[in-house]
């Protein structure tokens, strides 16, 4: 992860490298650090743990002339979070100044090759060592910047994405890229660069997405250029970007979370747009129907993902199993790609990831693929790395998220989930037409239902008054409402880190059931479906040992609400939908106990939102 900016031209450089990282201190908020170059061609570094107010702090009293410059925010990988570990780094000579994005697996060999040349260094990093690398490639070849960090980079194992500039060349940067985002602005007399285009939306819409293996090289007044590590040079292929300043703002919302809770009802109704026609009677996703061949052949789906996406895949599976009656395995893409896996070229391998650009992810498509399967993408972030490696896919359409525990994201991918499985369902005969307008009707009535459920906001916080301080929380669901327990749990750790479980109500016998006390709160998500009359034996379960239970019913509901402390209605959907109801509540609710905890909801202890590393 980390955020990497660049800028280059006649703008206020300081000013716009700030503004850049705060809008990428999603990626990681450990320290934060620019490298300026004033019109002179002096070189100044100043860096500073923690997030990026915290530089901007220490910035106040120095000078931040510059004509060029570079930035970072830091999710720590090598070296713990510190002033000396922050980024940029230079080289010992003071010459060169990088910031980085990724981990060089090869950096102790390289780090050791160069102290046995005599260089020192400072901090425990690996981009300390690439720093080091370009600069004494540079020195030994005499030659450019360009081709030093060509050189360089032909040493290096790893993921990266950098930016370097060098004292008296007030003019350049120079960038590359591998297995981590860049992306270049192009502006009237100036260029941006950054990991995504979210820093410079405001000064323009057109963007070029750097290529793995891809150096660029971006001099003010001159075309920019890509080249690859053998010098090769490639066509500059400028994207427009669509994505809009507002997204980007709290819009009147205390916090990025509460605003994309609250934008559901909205983002929903993008997702589905143009998907579900006809007043329900057909859903179309253009990346199924252009490869009906394969999605008819297909023999078995496997979704891979990392974190929420992979508990919307669950849902997924679920979702393919009861639609289109194919089998579907879920895997983590941490553990897949190292699993050794059987893949042939029946195979559909759908990955999904709302940043489009997480590590593991990327390595499983890449298996995947070179394996003979047809890989599909599902992703939020237009032209990010996943939507471009896999062989097709749909966006979920929901606009930036910033804040780091995800939400509308999660209903998206769902969304977009649902709609694959009906959309295969009817290609491959296993839903008629009367099936699929009932589905179709009921999802495009989904975003009414979400903002009827984002009226409990109230109940939701003064409920979380009483539990703000419970250390422990089991959340319990069946079915479909399986994962929903598995997100709400994580939702919960992640923003207010209060431990919480999430089980499948049924194995809670087998061992959590153990836990349970007046101290130990249970959630329980029990809306009307095939299951209810089976979870009610759950609560009852639970209510006999003494614990208190918060259960999500579906309105109408008698049975649990009269055995439940606390009861949440929601409306009553088709089973296959109430996913994305019943997580709502969840949302909400660790919302409001990690802000009665005092909690940085948008920005959580030690994540980031997008894991290009490991
Ligand atoms: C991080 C984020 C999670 C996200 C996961 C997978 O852990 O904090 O919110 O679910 O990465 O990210 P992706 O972008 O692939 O969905």
């Amino acid at each position: 992860m980390c955020g990497i900016v660049g800028y280059v031209g006649g703008g206020n450089v300081y000013d716009i490298l700030i503004g850049g990282l705060h809008r990428l201190e999603y990626r990681g908020y450990d320290s934060a650090g620019v490298a300026l170059e004033s019109p002179s061609g002096k070189l100044s570094v100043y860096k500073t743990l923690g997030k990026v107010s915290n530089l901007e702090a220490f910035c106040k009293d120095k000078d931040t002339d510059a004509s060029v410059g570079i930035a970072h925010t830091r999710w720590a990988t090598h070296g713990e979070p510190s002033d000396c570990n922050a980024h940029p780094h230079y080289s010992e000579d003071g010459n060169i100044a990088i910031v980085h994005n990724g981990t060089i697996e090869n950096y102790k060999i390289i780090k050791d090759a160069l102290t046995q040349h005599g260089c020192t260094f400072k901090s425990e990093t690996d981009t300390e060592v690439l720093a080091q690398l370009i600069e004494y490639v540079r020195v030994t070849n005499n030659c450019s910047l360009v081709d030093a960090v060509r050189e360089a980079l032909k040493e290096v194992i790893g993921a990266y994405a950098i930016a370097v500039i060098e004292k008296d060349h007030p003019d350049t940067i120079v960038a590359a890229r591998q297995s981590s985002p860049l992306v270049v602005g192009i502006g009237d007399g100036e260029y941006f660069l950054a990991s995504d285009a979210t820093p410079f939306v405001e000064f323009t819409d057109k963007v070029v997405y750097v290529d793995d293996g891809q150096i660029a090289v971006i001099t003010r007044g001159e075309p920019l250029r890509l080249l690859d590590l053998d010098n090769k040079e490639s066509n500059v292929d400028v994207k427009k970007l669509k994505m809009s300043i507002s997204q980007l703002e709290k819009g009147g919302y205390p916090h990025f979370m509460l605003k994309e809770i609250f934008e559901q009802p909205e983002t929903l109704r993008d997702c589905i747009r143009g998907r579900v026609v006809e007043g329900g009677k057909r859903v179309i996703l253009n990346g199924v129907f252009d490869n009906q061949e394969k999605f008819l052949k297909a023999e078995r789906i496997i979704l891979v993902a990392c974190g929420t996406s992979w508990h919307a895949s669950l849902i997924g599976k679920y979702l393919l199993q009861d639609m289109c009656r194919i089998p579907v395995e879920v895997e983590y893409a941490s553990e897949f790609r190292y699993s050794n896996p059987v893949i042939i070229d029946r195979d559909i391998v759908i990955a999904v990831s709302q940043s489009g650009e997480t590590a593991d992810t990327l390595a499983a498509i890449k298996i995947a693929k070179k394996m003979g399967a047809f890989v599909y993408g599902i992703s939020n972030v237009v032209g990010s790395s996943i939507p471009r490696e896999t062989d097709s896919g749909t966006y979920i359409h929901v606009g930036p998220e910033i804040g780091v525990a995800s939400t509308k994201a999660f209903t998206g991918q769902v969304m977009v989930l649902t709609l694959l499985a009906v959309c295969i369902g009817q290609l491959r005969g296993h839903l008629n037409a009367e099936q699929v307008q009932k589905l179709g009707e009921a999802i495009l009535k989904i975003p009414a239902y979400v903002k009827e459920t984002l009226k409990l906001d109230k109940t939701i916080e003064r409920l979380s008054l009483i539990y703000t301080y419970a250390h422990n929380f089991l959340y319990l669901g069946r079915g479909y409402s399986y994962p929903v327990a598995l997100e709400g749990a994580l939702k919960l750790k992640e923003i207010s880190y209060i431990h919480a479980e999430g089980y499948p109500a049924a194995e809670m016998k087998h061992g959590p059931i153990a836990l349970i006390d007046s101290e130990m709160p249970s959630v329980i998500i029990a809306p009307k479906d095939h299951l209810y009359d089976k979870i009610v034996s759950n609560v009852q379960q639970v209510k006999a040992r003494g614990g208190s239970i918060i259960a999500i019913v579906s309105d109408g509901d008698e049975t649990i609400s009269g055995i439940a402390d606390h009861v949440l209605k929601v409306p009553d959907v088709p089973e296959c939908l109430t996913p994305i109801i019943t997580s709502i509540p969840l949302q909400l609710l660790s919302y409001h106990i990690a802000i009665n905890k005092g909690k940085d909801v948008d920005m959580p202890r030690n994540l980031a939102k997008s894991v290009t590393v490991e």
